[in-house]
């Protein structure tokens, strides 16, 4: 994308840094719940360790299964060394998992050999890298039991819908609206991508974003000033590096909020909403996308899709916080909400749309049996009497 230098008024001379996420899930106690705290601990320990030579900063969480390497650094998108260091931890906390039993021990490690990068191996990343701002606010979406195109619907009212954004109506920063890059997920021979602005394109960038299965944000920019990308989605799919179903995707992101970006809260309601997406029990179900504080469990209702935020200010690399986003008081009541939207949907069991439609179905059980009954169909006349087949 070509994008022509206008500075942030006032910046002067700050740092580029880089704000890398690498997650995986490894196993996790008695199903697909928590990792053990003696993995997170091998996990920690590691990005600790790191932080005095190849980070600057990191920080080391979990949502639901899927353990999450939060690091800064000045190394660049892609880094080898840092992708390295990812995997490197990936593979001491499957050996950890595996002593313990745990439940798919090791199960996004889906390749033997590191070769640069961890993406096509299994592990998810979201990346960035940008000059900071002097207040340089962040907000980290980790997410579990659901697939990349999970925060389509809440990334689009935030960047593109006054009616939850009112900073697109308020602020001349954000006025001119936003760039949305778009990755068409079912496409295998590289990253088949679309570059649409808003407002101007709204429409074409809703009718594909709706398409959750198919379509992920992969990121977003500020058009007022084009070198600000806001918005960094991990977009792996799991399914296409397995070629078939081996866990969900559980994407993360970072996304950069305040002043030229809409602000904090207005990400509040429109992951109050509970979208539904797909996810859930053996990645096959939609229900509504739950938002919960950092660490926790996935839930034993189902695996309702679940995403945490995690708030930091960055200065020099250096991390301050996290401000857990979505735990204050009013959460309760949104994930009561949630928690009604996903009940009423399980009261119709494996009927659509509970259940997701047969072209999204990751478990190949029903599939294959549907097309053992092809031969069984037979085109009939319209005569009286019982159907032929039938005693
Ligand atoms: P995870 O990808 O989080 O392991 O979930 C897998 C699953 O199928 C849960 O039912
Ligand atoms: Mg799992
Ligand atoms: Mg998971």
């Amino acid at each position: 994308m070509t994008r022509t230098a206008t500075m942030i008024p006032g910046r002067g001379e700050t740092m580029r840094v880089t704000v890398s996420i690498i997650k995986a899930d490894i196993g996790a106690i008695g199903g697909h719940t928590i990792p053990s705290a003696e993995v997170i601990g091998i996990a920690r320990e590691r990005v600790e360790r790191a932080k005095r030579s190849l980070l600057i900063d990191g920080y080391t969480c979990h949502t639901g299964d899927d353990i999450a390497l939060i690091m800064t650094h000045t190394r660049g998108v892609g880094n080898a060394e840092v992708h390295q260091l990812a995997w490197e931890t990936f593979v001491a906390c499957t050996e950890k998992a595996k002593t313990q039993g745990l439940y798919g021990a090791g199960q996004d490690l889906l390749k033997d050999a590191f070769s640069g990068n961890v993406r096509g191996l299994g592990p998810g990343s979201a990346e960035m890298e940008f000059q900071e701002r002097p207040s340089e606010a962040l907000m980290l979406l980790l997410g579990d039991k659901c697939g990349a195109g999970a925060y389509n619907l809440p990334l689009y009212l935030a960047f593109a819908d006054p009616m939850y954004s009112p900073g697109l109506l308020v602020s001349e920063a954000l006025h001119d609206g936003f760039t949305f890059q778009i990755l068409d997920m079912d496409y295998s021979g590289g990253d088949r991508m679309i570059t649409l602005p808003a407002p101007d394109r709204l429409y074409d960038i809703a009718a594909l974003l709706r398409d959750t299965n198919r379509y992920a944000i992969r990121g977003i920019w500020s058009r007022k000033f084009p070198n600000e990308q806001a918005v960094a989605v991990g977009t792996e799919r799991l399914r296409n590096i397995a070629g078939k179903y081996v866990g969900k995707d559980d994407p993360p992101a970072i996304v950069r909020v305040q002043k030229i970006f809409p602000a904090t809260e207005e990400f509040g309601p429109v992951f109050g909403l509970g979208a539904f997406v797909g996810g859930d029990t053996r990645g096959s179900h939609n229900l509504p996308l739950m938002p919960v504080p950092i660490n926790t469990p996935a839930s034993t209702y189902f695996c309702c899709p679940m995403v945490s935020a995690l708030g930091f200010s960055v200065h020099e690399g250096i991390l301050t916080g996290p401000s857990d986003l979505f735990a204050d008081p009013f959460w309760h009541h949104v994930r009561d909400q949630v928690a009604g939207k996903a009940m009423e949907m399980r009261r119709q069991g494996f009927f659509e749309p509970a259940m997701l439609p047969m072209s999204e179905l990751e478990y190949g059980g029903i599939v294959a049996r549907l097309k053992g009954l092809e031969r069984e169909f037979k085109v009939q006349q319209q005569t009286a009497g019982a159907p032929a087949g039938s005693e």
